[in-house]
């Protein structure tokens, strides 16, 4: 399969129906804590997923375990119609050579509470370097990207600008922009806007809008309720490992059916 690319750009909203990710039967533990309990979970491709749940529920383990950060331990995980991880043949699973699990982790961003840039790496660099050393574009082209997709983040006045001398939610956004620099068919999110000062984290989730607006499939982990409902498709909830409740989040949000997730939401509502 050639590298992912984008997927066609359509109304947020108007998912195309195919799977972006496919999860099926996942189970995931850490020695004796199993974290995951047999999740079952589809992201239309162009939708966007919000993930809540209590501290310790499997929230990011189960983001890192779709991009592989995490093996699992039973189930299976296809994103963009490829078992990730695994090649299948004739009902044999074989572990995928580095190089090919490398090319499968290419096509899905993500965005960590931290944004980890290179410090020494002025923002436009940041966002070059992936293309650059990852995807071999040349500089002239990869430069010319970074600044088109720092416009697109807000950001087009600091592009020479070190981390240090950016706020949270700018950092925050250049991280953004070096994630879509590698061209990803799918961005996860794992909480954030949940280290920023609460004036930085709308400049975040505008960009992370405008994200979905454009057509990119998406799986958020976020405490932000209001952002869920403007923007997800769908809100899952997991709690101890299992997803307890699913569906739109504005009639999940309305009328939560468990306790659980009534007791939820009363914490962080
Ligand atoms: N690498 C690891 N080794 C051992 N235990 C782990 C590891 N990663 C996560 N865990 C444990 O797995 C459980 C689920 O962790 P996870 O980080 O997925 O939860 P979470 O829902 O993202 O929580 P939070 O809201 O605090 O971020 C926790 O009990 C955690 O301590
Ligand atoms: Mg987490």
């Amino acid at each position: 399969m050639s590298a992912p690319a984008q997927p066609p750009g359509r109304p947020h909203g108007q998912p195309s129906g195919l799977p972006m990710v496919r999860i099926r039967a996942v189970r995931k533990r850490f020695g004796p804590l199993e974290v995951l309990k047999g999740i079952d979970l589809d992201v239309p491709a162009g939708s966007v997923v919000c993930v809540v749940g209590p501290s310790g529920s499997g929230k990011s383990t189960l983001l890192r375990c779709v991009n592989r950060l995490e093996t699992i331990d039973s189930g299976r995980i296809w994103v963009n119609g490829e078992l990730m991880g695994y090649a299948e043949r004739g009902g044999r699973l074989h572990a995928l050579r580095p190089a090919e699990l490398s090319r499968q982790q290419r096509g899905i961003g993500m965005v960590f509470q931290r944004f980890h840039l290179f410090p020494h790496r002025t923002a436009i660099e940041n966002v070059m370097e992936g293309p650059v050393t990852v995807l071999r574009t040349p500089a002239a082209q990869a430069r010319r990207q970074a600044a088109e997709l720092l416009e697109r983040v807000g950001l087009a006045d600091r592009a020479h600008h070190y981390p240090a001398q950016l706020s949270g939610g700018q950092q925050q956004r250049v991280a953004i922009a070096r994630s879509l620099a590698m061209r990803p068919s799918l961005m996860l999110f794992d909480e954030p806007t949940s280290a920023l000062d609460p004036e930085l984290v709308q400049e975040v989730l505008a960009v992370m809008r405008d994200l979905a607006a454009s057509g990119m499939t998406m799986m958020v982990v976020t405490h932000e309720m209001s952002f869920a409902r403007e923007v997800g498709d769908q809100l899952v909830f997991m709690d101890d490992g299992v997803v307890v409740e699913r569906g739109d989040p504005r009639e999940v949000l309305a009328a939560p059916r468990h306790d659980r997730l009534r007791a939820f939401l009363g914490q962080v509502l």
